[in-house]
């Protein structure tokens, strides 16, 4: 049993806020998985049309994504509160909070308005891992360490892809 000292505290405050966090948005995204089985009930072609496939699997994605993310949620907090020595940071925590929100919160609105099969509001559904400004954080050190094709140097990168800067006179080949 843990405790109660000063830093004990903060672990259980931290257990706590994961926990209450992924009950609520588990009822959230539950109830996202019955607003998706209502909208099939009824055969509302908004959702169920082959021309609307990429809204369906956008939808599809936020409510499997936002459900699990809730559940580990709950499993970090139930973990922090049980196991000795597993300690959730605040920044361990927020992290899960906010990839619980932000990751299908961007596949959600990425459905709603969609263009010739293309999710809407790219930038927000950047919010998942292969795209989003995060990516670049994980990946710049691994993409730095790697070697560069002969005579072109570091470029910038844009969503998640590295630009290369190659000299002009690879250009005329
Ligand atoms: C722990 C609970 C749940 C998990 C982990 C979960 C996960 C998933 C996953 C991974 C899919 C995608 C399946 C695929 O396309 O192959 C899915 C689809 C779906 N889920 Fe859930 N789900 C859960 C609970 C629920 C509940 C409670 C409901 C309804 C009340 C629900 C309604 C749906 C519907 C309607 C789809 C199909 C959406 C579509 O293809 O249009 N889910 N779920």
């Amino acid at each position: 049993m843990m405790r109660s000292t000063p830093r004990a505290q903060t672990i259980k405050k931290n257990a706590h806020r994961n926990l209450r966090f992924g009950w609520w948005s588990l009822l959230v995204f539950l109830s996202l998985g019955g607003a998706l089985e209502t909208l099939h009930g009824f055969k509302i072609g908004w959702y169920v049309d082959v021309g609307n496939e990429t809204r369906r699997l956008m939808f599809t994605l936020a409510h499997a994504h936002g459900t699990l993310l809730a559940l580990i949620n709950i499993a970090a907090g139930l973990t922090a509160r049980n196991v000795d020595r597993f300690e959730l940071r605040p920044s361990v925590s927020f992290a899960l909070i906010w990839a619980a929100i932000l990751l299908p919160a961007g596949f959600f609105l990425g459905g709603i308005v969609i263009y010739d099969g293309d999710p809407g509001l790219r930038q927000i559904a950047r919010a998942h891992p292969t795209g989003s400004p995060f990516s670049e954080i994980r990946t710049a050190p691994i993409r730095k360490s790697l070697p560069l094709p002969k005579g072109s140097s570091r470029g910038r990168s844009v969503g998640g892809q590295l630009h290369l800067r190659v000299p002009k006179t690879v250009h005329g080949c």
